[in-house]
């Protein structure tokens, strides 16, 4: 058996006369911070309390912070540091009770007439496929938070342009090659206004001529009186510097040489090694030869087939 007993519980709630409600106001919208320090915000147009004032907060990543009651949706906070990373905070205040609060995390930009002269803008070949550039304003007084240094490089040969986008003070360029020359502009650009530019900087670059990369064998057939081979050259693109010759030096036993055309593009080297005996292993290096001179050799070592 079971019994269940119930208990009512009756609780009387005796509060002090009835008083309006507190109105709480919603959170601000569109929250902003503009070119020039104009934080701005707009009201919720169904917002159901009176406003009378917002309570405005900027806290600096420097310990350095500011409060003011505003009444205006905006407050000009033209005075704080541009690339200072600042966290806003807007709250409404309704009839002395505090709404909820909107924050943002933002820095204010550069503004329009900000020097953006570059100081220097230095290249420097590294290595065959390595150029450093480096650079620097000459008026750090704004920070850099909303700049972008535009590098237009022009092949000087062929006219063909590239634009590449860079932030801080250094880069290391990657894709240019040996024996090209080459015409670097640079020019700082603020992002924050639709891209205003400064004025540029020129340099001209040639990298010397290095020799190719060892060729890389692609197809090699062996037959008994002679062996058919195709080799890859170095990407056209990383080393331009002109092709002259493709060597298969077997020592005593054969030394060909094939002289390159070396179009765009670069097509594989087609060789054939004829009058060899069956059976017999053959020992030989490839090396190709630029006008800087002579890649590494690679080293083959190949058993022509039996005759039949
Ligand atoms: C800030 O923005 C508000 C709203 O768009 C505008 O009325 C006010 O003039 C602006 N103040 C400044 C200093 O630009
Ligand atoms: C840039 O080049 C100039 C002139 O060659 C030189 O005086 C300066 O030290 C260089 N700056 C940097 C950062 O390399
Ligand atoms: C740097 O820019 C600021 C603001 O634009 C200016 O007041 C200052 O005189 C400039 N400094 C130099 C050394 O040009
Ligand atoms: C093969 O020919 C190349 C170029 O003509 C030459 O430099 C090399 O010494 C020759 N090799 C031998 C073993 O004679
Ligand atoms: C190599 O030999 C084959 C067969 O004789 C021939 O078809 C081919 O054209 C030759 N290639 C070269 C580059 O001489």
């Amino acid at each position: 058996m079971i019994t269940k007993i119930c208990f009512l519980v009756f609780v009387a709630v005796l509060g002090s006369a009835p008083r309006a409600e507190a109105c709480v106001a919603n959170a601000v919208l569109n929250l902003r911070i503009h070119v020039g320090g104009n934080l701005t915000w707009t009201v919720n147009p169904n917002e159901p309390c009176t406003i009378d004032y917002f309570k405005v907060e900027a806290q600096g990543d420097r310990q350095d912070d500011y409060v003011v009651n505003v009444r205006d949706h905006y407050v000009d906070l033209s005075f704080l540091k541009t690339c200072e990373q600042w966290k806003f905070h807007v709250t409404p205040v309704s009839e002395g009770v505090l709404g909820h609060e909107t924050r943002i995390i933002d820095w204010i930009p550069i503004p329009s007439n900000a020097d953006l002269t570059l100081e220097y803008f230095n290249v420097t070949v590294r290595k065959k496929n390595d150029v450093l550039l480096k650079w620097d304003l000459r008026n750090h007084t704004h920070g850099d938070c909303t700049l972008e240094y535009r590098v237009a490089i022009v092949d000087r040969d062929t006219s063909k342009t590239r634009d590449v986008y860079l932030t801080g003070k250094s880069a290391h360029i990657d894709f240019l090659s040996p024996c090209v020359p080459y015409r670097l502009t640079m020019r700082a650009v603020n992002t924050a206004i639709g891209g205003i530019e400064g004025p540029l900087a020129v340099r001209n670059l040639e990298i010397p001529a290095y020799p190719e990369d060892p060729p890389e064998l692609r197809n090699i057939q062996i037959y008994a009186n002679r062996i058919s081979m195709s080799w890859r050259l170095e990407n056209y693109l990383l080393n331009r510097c002109p092709i002259i010759n493709f060597y298969v030096d077997g020592g005593n036993a054969f030394n060909i040489s094939v002289p390159v055309m070396d179009p765009e593009g670069r097509p594989p080297v087609h060789v054939n090694v004829t009058g060899l005996q069956p059976s017999t292993i053959y020992s030989f290096k490839v090396y190709v030869e630029n006008s800087a001179g002579v890649s590494t050799a690679v080293p083959m070592a190949v058993q022509t087939a039996t005759l039949g």
